[in-house]
């Protein structure tokens, strides 16, 4: 038996999709305005899924409670109104694309979740695209 519980979270962040290496014309023509070099802001929508067995002992399988206060110490917290190029060490070298974003929050979670469940992060950076990453 197998079950699902999500627990959704926001934060605000401003980013801007570039390569160093790439003019300004290429990085346009493949970021298009997500390139633009003074930055810009999305409202990010987070869904957090953890898959597991129910405790028969208490009827949780995880204490919400608990994952809330995981995902604001690894998420809110550290990217809530956050420039991510400039302010976050993991997109100092790493685009922040919203593909890149959901991995990153993911590799923060896997870290503090117990093994015996799984974890998943759907991640919206605006209310029509957004990615699954399931690790
Ligand atoms: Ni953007």
């Amino acid at each position: 038996m197998s079950l699902t519980v999500y627990r959704r979270a926001h934060f605000n962040a401003a980013h801007r999709l570039f390569r160093e290496d790439w003019s300004d014309a290429k990085n346009l023509e493949v970021f298009g305005k997500c390139s633009n070099p003074h930055y810009h802001g999305h409202n990010y929508e987070l869904v957090v899924g953890i898959t597991g067995a129910v405790d028969v002992e208490t009827g949780f399988l995880i204490d919400l409670k608990i994952l809330k206060d995981i995902i604001k110490e690894e998420v809110e917290n550290p990217l809530d109104h956050k420039n991510l190029n400039v302010e976050v060490d993991d997109f100092k070298t790493l685009n922040p694309t919203v593909e890149n974003i959901a991995i990153v929050i993911w590799n923060r979670l896997r870290k503090r979740i117990n093994a015996e469940y799984d974890v998943s992060v759907k991640l919206f950076e605006t209310p029509r695209n957004f990615v699954l990453y399931t690790g």
